[in-house]
């Protein structure tokens, strides 16, 4: 049961909503300037970082260049991306990898004594350019984070925590802060089932992505776009909504359904083949099977289309047995738990939902439209993927953007007293007795995107899906005003906003760009223009 009476209102300098590499990046910063709450709506390590398998992107090779990352990120990007962003996060790489190494992430070392650590290879990059640890990078660097994190005195952590709204102005009680502002956020504590009030002058959104809105992803359970609904609703612009990467290459397996395959496998040498054996990339890209990731993705939905495939296969088993365990562990392990010895059998793969490309505008100080709020991560629309992200640039996003936020707010501290924050209204709901509403509501729009929003699109599909998802929405507006907030109700209430947001910004694009490739409007238009979404303008915005 919900307890009576609200509980006390808790402040700090700044809090983080996000215990990924973003939201533990900027923690570990602005722990040097004041009280940090760090709040997961699950267990810490539960965001995609934990997962990222190939690394990090970053130049440190001695034939590379950071003109030449900026040219590989602008070329996946179609040049939809802001060169200001892309030459900004591709300059500071050496140093993110640098921090993170002395927060003890043990990366592979090179090979030869002038090479620092090993670099692998992945699609769209003209050069070797990766650091990792194995097959797990996203792993180890989650572990050395929230050890950092929680051994630091001026950091809170707050797994169970499930932010609900942001806190503004209209949150306020009394006049004294009549202006648009950001003061922190309403918060579900998951395990006593009441909502707490997190209050600080600065609120730094690192929720991560959205792809748990279609029905096959890569993406952990909890990728449900909170930070950019939330945002959105906040009064927050967001853009480029209808660039969802789809990974060509996740396990197609009856009962491992996210399970990635990573893309360095086909950078150390993994083949695509149709079940007789043979190769399609040729038809598709002259850079095979290392093209953007977009390119491959739609080649393996064309070809499964073409021949009623429901998988394609990813082929190791022609590389050196030894080679293929020592640089893939992880995968080569849990392919054999379920039976498959990827050194001698080839994987089946389909492609998945992966990344969102779009998300709240920010400026290169992470800041939203919307003051005291700031944003960092795969949450976040920065200007640096543009239309497609280019392979291992989203971790380095989230440690570039996690500092540069954390600097911005530290450098404009206030010290003015907070104000009083109205408590969380549940007068007016009960307890729902109508659980499986959730259950059903999230998967028809799981499919609803699936099926009309996916790799190919068309002018029909998207409009078949607008009037889906619209119903869907008033269905869940109208359940999240009757009844209590609770974790599950929190993700679909935000899912319904992100595919609003998505087939909006799907619709509006009259061309084929990066990932988004409609067939009614298969040419690029001269001029690229990202697609600004601004909740001010109402639903025309
Ligand atoms: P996340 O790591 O996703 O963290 C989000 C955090 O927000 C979590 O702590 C979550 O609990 C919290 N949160 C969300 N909603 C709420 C809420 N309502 N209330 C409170 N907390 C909330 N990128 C690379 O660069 N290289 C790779 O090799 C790579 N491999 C990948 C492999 C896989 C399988 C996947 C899924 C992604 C991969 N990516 C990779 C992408 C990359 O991992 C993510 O983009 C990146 O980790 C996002 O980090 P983040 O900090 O923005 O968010
Ligand atoms: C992978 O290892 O293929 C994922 C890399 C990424 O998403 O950047």
């Amino acid at each position: 049961m919900a307890s009576p009476q609200p509980p006390e209102a808790r402040h700090f300098d700044a809090i983080v909503i996000g215990s990924g590499a973003a939201g533990l990046t900027a923690a570990l910063n602005l722990a040097e300037h004041g009280r940090v709450a760090v709040l997961a709506k699950g267990g810490l390590a539960d965001g995609s970082t934990a997962w990222a398998q190939g690394g990090i992107a970053a130049v440190l090779d001695a034939g590379d260049t950071v003109d030449a990352h900026v040219d590989d990120t602008m070329v996946a990007g179609a040049g939809l991306n802001h060169r200001a962003t892309v030459e900004y996060v591709a300059s500071n790489a050496g140093s993110a990898i640098d921090r993170l190494a002395a927060l003890g992430v043990p990366f592979n070392p090179g090979e030869t004594v002038s090479e620092r650590w090993h670099l692998t290879r992945e699609g769209g990059h003209s050069h070797r350019r990766i650091v990792h640890v194995d097959d797990a990078t996203g792993w180890a660097v989650s572990q050395a984070l929230i050890k950092a994190a929680a051994a630091h005195p001026n950091i809170m952590l707050a797994p169970g925590m499930a932010a609900v709204d942001l806190i503004t102005h209209r949150h306020v009680l009394g006049e004294r802060f009549p202006g648009r502002r950001c003061h922190g956020v309403y918060a579900l504590d998951t395990a006593r089932r009441h909502v707490v009030r997190y209050v600080a002058p600065a609120t730094v959104l690192a929720t991560g992505g959205a792809s748990r809105v279609y029905l096959y992803s890569t993406n952990p359970d909890g990728a449900t776009g909170d930070g950019i609904a939330m945002a959105w609703r906040a009064g927050c612009r967001v853009s480029n909504m209808e660039f969802n990467q789809f990974h060509p290459t996740c396990l197609y397996h009856p009962k491992v359904r996210n399970f990635l395959i990573t893309e360095a496998a086909r950078g150390e040498g993994g083949q695509l083949k149709l079940p007789d054996g043979s190769r399609f990339m040729q038809r598709y890209d002259e850079r095979m099977e290392l093209a953007p990731r977009d390119v491959v993705a739609r080649a393996i939905d064309a070809e499964m289309k073409r021949l009623g495939l429901e998988h394609v296969l990813l082929d190791l088993s022609h590389l050196d047995a030894d080679f293929v365990r020592g640089h893939f562990p992880t995968i080569h392990a849990r392919l054999l738990e379920l039976g498959l010895d990827c050194t001698r059998q080839p994987i089946p793969v389909v492609p998945a939902a992966h990344y969102s490309c779009g998300g709240v505008m920010v400026d290169l100080n992470g800041r939203t439209d919307l003051a005291g709020l700031w944003a960092i991560g795969e949450v976040t629309q920065s200007g640096l993927h543009g239309a497609n992200r280019l392979a291992s640039n989203s971790l380095l996003e989230c440690l570039v953007f996690g500092q540069a936020a954390a600097d911005d707010i530290a450098a404009h501290r206030s010290d003015s007293a907070p104000p009083e924050i109205r408590p969380w209204d549940e007068s007016r709901v009960t307890d729902s007795d109508e659980e499986v509403v959730i259950a059903h509501n999230w998967d028809e729009l799981r499919r609803t995107m699936w099926d009309y929003v996916g790799i190919v699109r068309t002018e029909k599909r998207l409009e078949r899906a607008a009037h889906r998802v619209k119903n869907l929405r008033k269905e869940v507006q109208e359940y999240y005003g009757n009844f209590r907030v609770t974790a599950d109700l929190i993700e679909l209430r935000n899912l319904v906003t992100v595919a609003d947001l998505i087939v909006r910004s799907a619709r509006r694009r009259k061309e084929s760009r990066g990932l988004h490739y409609s067939t009614d409007h298969p040419g690029q238009l001269p001029v690229a223009a990202d697609t600004v979404l601004d909740p001010q303008l109402g639903r025309e915005g």
